[in-house]
């Protein structure tokens, strides 16, 4: 790593190629791509310029999951160095701060904005920086390059929204949410899931009441990969299942404990401290396995073919501050 000053310092004013791409600020961070990198610049701690380049295509995955999720919870690591802190009414943003070489050399930096703001600089960074035919949500074998000079968008891609139920899916009055994903096709990789539905035998006068669907034959159909859907929620236990391939375009860390159940083929995953990225285990859950996250961690997972996941989260607004004050375990069991 490199801790001389760079000569990037302030994106906005230098002379570099922008390829048809916007610059953006943010309080003391600046963003520009060009064909193949995003570079983010910073003021360090003590006024020294600082800046870091990331790969186009991966800055963009993260990016996308960020907006998406709304900054999900705790941390969005982009990659070692940079990334977001949800603290649910404010974000904080970060070079360095959760990386033990650069936090100890003094090179980093952490700024809060109010969540609104740094939304908004993010979704117009997004939408400016995404060409057409690029799809940040697709496996990278399902979509086209992220590279190259600025050509057209793909607003549809990065602005899709949640199908939103309004109650028990595939019941009457649920209009948002059809059961089978609205007859999208069901991925090459799912070609063997059986695409039968249970049969639902209810009392009568319960026949508006109870429901079931195929599950498996739902996520069969997913268009995008590394994106948890909500699919139960009871109180604070949301059951988010997803179909990951490839790489988790993020590096996630924790506040609170996460479960995983692996539901078909496998993943791979790195676990490492979330304050400075030491690696701490290799977690390799194949189909069946079941694995939780310390509240300690950060965890990126690799899934050489599309499979599915289900993650289940404690969604508790008091959580955060319970595990600070010694009130919730940090961890699911002590032996
Ligand atoms: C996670 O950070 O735990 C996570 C995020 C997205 C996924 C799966 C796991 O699709
Ligand atoms: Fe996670």
């Amino acid at each position: 790593m490199n801790a001389r000053p760079s000569s990037v310092g302030s994106s906005a004013s230098s002379d570099y190629d922008s390829h048809g791409y916007e610059a953006f600020e943010l309080g003391g961070f600046s963003f520009r791509r060009d064909e193949y990198f995003a570079h983010i610049a910073w003021k360090t701690r003590d006024g020294r310029p600082m800046s870091h380049t990331m790969d186009v295509g991966n800055f963009l995955r993260a990016l996308m999951r960020d907006v998406a999720w709304s900054f999900f919870y705790g941390w969005v690591n982009f990659d070692d160095v940079i990334g977001t802190v949800n603290h649910y009414e404010s974000v904080d943003l970060y070079a360095g701060s959760y990386n033990g070489a650069m936090k100890s050399a003094s090179v980093d930096r952490t700024e809060g904005f109010p969540t609104d703001r740094i939304r908004a600089v993010f979704e117009q960074m997004l939408d400016n920086w995404t060409n057409d035919g690029f799809d940040p949500f697709a496996a990278p074998q399902e979509t086209g390059t992220p590279y190259g000079a600025k050509h057209g968008n793909n607003r549809k891609a990065v602005t899709r929204a949640r199908e939103l139920a309004v109650r028990c899916v595939g019941l009457k009055g649920d209009l948002a949410l059809r059961t089978d994903a609205r007859g999208a096709p069901v991925n090459r990789a799912f070609a063997d899931v059986p695409q039968d539905a249970p049969e639902v035998h209810a009392a009568p006068g319960f026949e508006n009441e109870v429901h079931a669907f195929n599950l498996f034959a739902f996520l069969s159909r997913s268009q995008v990969t590394w994106n948890p859907s909500f699919t139960s929620v009871v109180k604070h236990s949301y059951m988010c299942p997803t179909t990951e391939e490839h790489i988790l375009p993020i590096i996630h860390g924790n506040d609170r404990v996460e479960w995983f159940f692996q539901m078909c083929d496998e993943i791979d995953w790195n676990c490492a401290d979330k304050n400075t990225g030491k690696p701490l285990a290799r977690v390799i859950m194949k189909a069946g396995d079941m694995a939780a996250m310390p509240a300690y961690c950060r965890h990126q997972g690799y899934s050489p073919k599309r499979s599915m996941l289900l993650v289940w989260e404690n969604g508790s607004p008091s959580l955060v501050s319970e595990i600070q004050k010694g009130e919730s375990p940090e961890v699911p069991v002590r032996f």
